[in-house]
């Protein structure tokens, strides 16, 4: 269940019948359409329930096509809002304008998988799920994993920067882009970067475009950096009286000299829902909340002494220990599907809200603090290791203008203090459409000013994904 007070009718930019008929010149019948199913999915994203249908849809099969298209949306004047998988959360890939969705899932070959160098070329249509398997097959490892990682493509990954538990150790997804190929607004095709794993080669206009939701050029392939599987893996829990007293062991874990792959909090209200769908080990019950770390390394025999490092910093604490890849693929199932179980409970609006790591449980307090003080119950869990939050106000059983106007107040009052611990508005699920009135706030007039004269050189017809990110 979710949110629909967002969801205006869209201005919608409406295609003629004649630029239409131009557009259907450029690619294969099956590659376009009008149908009124294929307008209402491609219309909506994993945000909320934000609903913005396009006038058409197109889907190129290759970067030839995608640059076609541009050519006629440049001619033709028109909105151009590419797509992947539109398991986004901030709405970045919602057509708000009509025109035109373009998606990237027909561009679904993995060009080159690069053993020796340990890299991979993509097109951006894979799903990331895929890549990182047809990687493990030669023992390499691509890490960035989104909780949609068995449906999101890696072009919009890379479009959103997009993040998962793994990020704690390896970082997020631009740590592994060298390269990209990308079709700007004017149709023309770029390249960045390269297959080195150096190049300062001009402006570093991949990592420009990494995190650029879209506004900037249409990624069609990558180049990805990948490392050696580790040998071995370790995952633990531990429970806590208190979100607060987890949020406080976060820092806890890694002055203890472990370095976690993976450390994510999840609060006990959040377990709980999940547990309305889901069969949950007796273990994760009981506790306020719980810290789930995945240790990784050479060894197991490391793995396992490293752990009983951290069973003396939290004893008497017992910490839960899945050593064989059954059970820990069964706890990371569980975290990844709260997000899920906790939209499916009641109209939300998340806060994905990033801190310093010793502010977590500042963090924490504040967004009790905020939800209680408009009346609104929160619900917590996340990427702690890096300081990321996922805070979800839930609606309850609230009327359509008190929910709205207790969710704007807690919000505002969230992000104040988010800002104040130095935090930044987003972590992992980008600015897009929902969380573009916050920029203002979080960045100054000078800086605005910059990102929007570096979307004027890319895109000076502003067709490409309009009234995404700027307020
Ligand atoms: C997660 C998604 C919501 O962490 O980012 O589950
Ligand atoms: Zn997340």
């Amino acid at each position: 269940m979710a949110d629909s007070s967002d969801a205006r009718p869209s201005a919608g930019a409406a295609l003629s019948a004649a630029a239409l008929a131009r557009l259907a010149t450029l690619l294969p019948a099956s590659s376009l359409s009008v149908d009124a199913d294929a307008l209402q999915r491609h219309g909506q994203d994993e945000t909320e329930s934000l609903r913005f249908p396009p006038a058409a849809v197109a889907w190129p099969a290759s970067v030839a096509q995608v640059a076609a298209v541009m050519r006629w949306a440049s001619a033709e004047r028109l909105p151009v809002t590419p797509q992947g998988a539109r398991t986004g959360l901030s709405g970045g890939a919602l057509p708000v304008r009509g025109g035109l969705a373009l998606s990237l899932e027909r561009l679904d070959r993995i060009r080159d998988l690069n053993v020796a160098d340990m890299t991979v070329e993509t097109e951006a249509g894979v799903v990331t799920g895929q890549l990182q398997e047809a990687v493990a097959q030669h023992g390499l490892y691509y890490p960035p994993d989104p909780a949609s990682r068995e449906s999101c493509l890696i072009g919009g990954n890379i479009a959103e920067d997009s993040a998962g538990p793994h990020s704690c150790k390896y970082g997020t997804t631009r740590r592994f882009v060298l390269g990209l190929e990308a079709v700007l607004a004017s149709g023309d095709v770029v390249h960045t970067g390269s297959a080195n794993r150096k190049d300062v080669t001009g402006y570093n206009l991949t990592q420009l475009l990494v995190g650029s939701e879209g506004t900037l050029a249409v990624i069609t392939a990558a180049t990805l950096r990948l490392i050696r599987q580790p040998a071995a893996t370790l995952v633990l829990g531990f429970g806590f009286d208190s979100l607060e007293r987890a949020a406080r062991a976060v820092s806890e874990v890694f002055a203890s000299g472990v370095e976690p792959a993976a450390c994510e909090l999840m609060e006990a209200r959040a377990i709980e829902l999940l547990a309305r769908s889901h069969d949950l080990p007796s273990e994760l019950q009981g506790a306020e909340a719980f810290l789930l770390l995945e240790l990784d390394g050479e060894t197991s025999e490391q793995l396992l002494a490293a752990a009983a490092r951290l069973g003396e910093v939290f004893a008497p604490n017992e910490p839960l220990v899945a050593q064989d890849a059954r059970a820990q693929r069964r706890l990371w199932k569980i975290r990844s599907k709260i997000g899920e179980a906790v939209k499916g409970h009641s109209s939300y609006k998340e806060v994905d809200a990033v801190v310093p790591r010793s502010a977590l449980a500042a963090l924490v307090r504040a967004a009790r603090r905020a939800a209680t003080a408009a009346g609104l119950e929160s619900v917590c869990y996340g990427h702690a290791g890096d300081g990321n939050l996922h805070i979800n106000l839930l609606r309850g059983e609230l009327d359509q203008s008190t929910w709205e106007e207790s969710r704007d107040r807690a919000e505002t009052e969230l992000i104040s203090s988010v800002l104040e611990l130095g935090g930044a508005v987003s972590g992992e699920h980008g600015i897009g459409w929902t969380q573009r009135r916050h920029l203002t706030r979080a960045l100054t007039p000078a800086t605005l000013d910059l990102m929007r004269r570096v979307k004027q050189a890319f895109d000076p017809l502003g067709i490409l994904n309009p009234d995404k990110i700027f307020p």
